[in-house]
């Protein structure tokens, strides 16, 4: 099959494109990047593909099947529509797009043309995050009332001044970029409950102050810029939202005066609980014959972008309908976007 890369920075890298050298059935024959060596440099170092500037050069190739969009926030609902009206399958990094209308457009075109729009919420590919599903949905927890979400960091504020902390391309801060994955999991485990209530208030507190702003390390620090650059979006968020299944609560932080990062979330039953150390195992607290027991299992964990890669080539090829499909990544679109429409109107936002 053969694929193509938009936007060859960090993630592509990282992920899409060796998990597609790793996958037998795909091709990658087009590194596309407005920054041409970027996309130069992926032909040279991998050794297959064209490099191009323009991703609708991509599109106009009626051998390309389906994309990768790992471009910044601001083009994906661009991107990914251009692409499926060109008739190309789609994978669209995380979050789907800035705003929940832009996703909301995104799903109407995937819906008019029928093609494949996946959206990387990498997390449902996540052998402890399917786990936990498993036992949640086998009743091992009993009834989940509350799920508690803590995506807080010390200080980890990516690239102070660039793409990631200006609004009109990110579309947010920690909420958009962090929360996202940990909105998403928490719904995907819990059978992606009906949304009633959402209230919250976010903050932009430490690197709005972006000369004074003091910190040891800084991923994507590349794109940084303290002098010229924008720091309008959330460091910390807090919230609350009502769903027909458990409540769900959350404090998250790109940047504290804590001296303590916590990224977890509990799922709490009332048979059981369960904590997830993201992106690593988890551990389940219950009874057993009157005792307070704990235990954390121990699994082989494959590679998640590797299976969400594999899982995405096999949905192209047999339309299978993906978890990370737009129809159900909508709703985290449009949690989020409460979030924020609360924050700014300092009120609940009703979804019923
Ligand atoms: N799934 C995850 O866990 C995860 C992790 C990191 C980033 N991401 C997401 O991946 C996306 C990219 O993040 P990144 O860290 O790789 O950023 P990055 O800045 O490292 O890479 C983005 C690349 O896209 C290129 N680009 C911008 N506009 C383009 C266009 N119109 N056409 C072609 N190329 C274009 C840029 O030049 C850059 O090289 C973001 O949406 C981010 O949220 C997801």
């Amino acid at each position: 099959m053969k694929v193509a890369v938009i936007g060859c920075g960090t993630i592509a890298n990282t992920a899409h494109i060796p998990s597609y050298m790793n996958n037998p059935e795909a091709e990658i024959v087009y590194f596309c990047d407005i920054i041409p060596e970027r996309a130069q440099k992926a032909v040279a170092q991998y050794g297959c593909g064209r490099a191009v500037a323009d991703y609708h050069e991509v599109l106009n190739d009626p051998e390309v099947q389906a994309v990768s969009v790992c471009t910044p926030n601001n083009v994906h609902a661009q991107i990914a529509i251009d692409a499926l009206r060109a008739g190309k399958d789609v994978l669209c990094e995380k979050p789907a797009a800035r705003t929940y209308a832009e996703a909301l457009e995104m799903q109407k075109v995937q819906h008019e043309t029928g093609r494949v729009l996946n959206i990387g919420v990498v997390n449902r590919f996540n052998d402890s995050v399917n786990r936990i599903k498993e036992y949640i949905d086998g009743g091992k927890l009993g009834s989940v009332h509350h799920v508690y979400a803590s995506f807080r960091a010390h200080r980890s504020i990516p690239g102070l001044g660039g793409a990631f902390t200006t609004k009109a391309i990110a579309g947010g801060g920690a909420l958009i970029d962090w929360g996202v994955h940990y909105l998403d999991i928490v719904m995907y485990c819990c059978g992606d409950p009906k949304v009633k209530t959402v209230t919250g208030e976010t903050f932009c507190k430490l690197g709005c102050d972006m000369k004074g702003y003091a910190y040891v390390d800084m991923w994507a620090e590349q794109g940084s810029d303290k002098e010229n650059g924008t720091y309008d979006v959330d460091d910390s968020v807090t919230g609350m939202i009502r769903t027909e299944g458990p409540v769900i609560t959350l404090n998250g932080a790109w940047a504290q005066n804590i001296g303590e990062s916590e990224t977890y979330i509990d799922f709490m039953g009332d048979k059981g609980g369960i904590r997830l150390h993201y992106g690593s195992d988890f551990t389940l607290y219950t009874t057993e014959n009157g005792a307070l027991v704990e235990y954390t299992p121990k699994f082989k964990m494959r590679d998640h972008f590797q299976n969400e890669i594999d899982a995405f080539i096999d949905c192209v090829k047999t339309g299978k309908k993906l978890p990370s499909h737009i129809d159900t990544v909508i709703i985290t679109a449009e949690m989020m976007q409460a979030i924020y429409d609360s924050a700014e109107q300092h009120h609940e936002i009703d979804l019923g």
